[in-house]
């Protein structure tokens, strides 16, 4: 695992959203996994800057989301489907066709689920996985104990992540839906590089887990300590318990230049 730690979420999102226009600059068809939450909207504006900015082109880029609630049409203000077209595809110029959320109003559940990997793999495979990060270390909606070797499936979201979730809800745990459709952490990990993203204080604790404690399902996030290519971008409040923090850092700053944003 490779851990950037910046000193705030504005510059650690822009340093992570330079590693997403230099893969699309490189491969205009890549495939983009995207998470939704507070913390990668940093993260899209800034892509969304590069875009009217720097002429940064979606045009053949493909998506697909981690996640979505069951039971929210995509109409729903909170689905996520509703989020990525706000926050990010209606602000540049990809392709709707080429966007990709898993289908919260199915009506076969395993169906849908195994329809999602297969356009997975008939996409060529996601070739950089967005991700946030719980209070409780998921990631998508892989909650704790999840299996590592999990596909996109249903799940149960734990009281926490209800609880944590509820401020989207108007602060109604009651509105939060209780399942939602996940890709598993098998999908995510076969993601040829992996971002995760964390910032704030109420993060610390899941971050040290994951980077710095075992590898175990209780902490799903600590599985991208067997992934090939996992980048951590984190803020100073959500790296302030690792343990060798000076020496990410020293890591870091010793990189020869293009290898920075690589
Ligand atoms: C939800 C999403 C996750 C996200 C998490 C953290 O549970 N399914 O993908 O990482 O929230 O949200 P936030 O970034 O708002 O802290």
């Amino acid at each position: 695992m490779e851990v950037i730690i910046k000193q705030g979420k504005l510059d650690a999102s822009r340093a992570a959203a330079r590693v997403v226009a230099r893969l699309i600059r490189e491969k205009p068809d890549a495939v983009l996994g995207l998470a939704t939450g507070s913390t990668p909207l940093p993260l899209y504006r800034e892509l969304v800057r590069m875009h009217r900015e720097e002429g940064l082109d979606f045009s053949r880029v493909v998506t697909f989301n981690l996640d979505e609630y069951l039971g929210l049409p995509p109409t729903h203000e909170q689905s996520y489907r509703q989020f990525m077209n706000r926050n990010l595809f209606d602000q540049i110029n990809i392709l709707p066709e080429n966007t990709h959320v898993p289908d919260g109003m199915t009506q076969d559940v395993p169906a849908s689920c195994a329809a999602y990997e297969q356009a997975i793999i008939d996409a060529g495979g996601i070739d950089l996985q967005l991700l946030g990060i719980g209070s409780d270390g998921h990631i998508g909606f892989n909650e704790p104990t999840s299996s590592f070797a999990s596909r996109t499936r249903i799940k149960t979201l734990t009281p926490q992540t209800v609880a944590d979730n509820a401020r989207f809800f108007d602060g109604d745990e009651s509105q939060v839906p209780r399942h939602c459709i996940t890709m598993g952490i098998g999908t995510i990990m076969d993601a040829r590089t992996n971002l995760l993203l964390a910032f704030g204080e109420g993060k610390a604790e899941a971050i040290a887990a994951s980077v710095e404690g075992p590898v175990t399902s209780m902490v799903p996030a600590s599985i991208l300590q067997h992934h090939p290519v996992a980048k951590v971008f984190v803020d100073e409040a959500s790296a302030s318990t690792l343990e060798l923090a000076d020496y990410y850092q020293w890591v870091y700053n010793g990189k020869p230049d293009w290898q920075k944003d690589a």
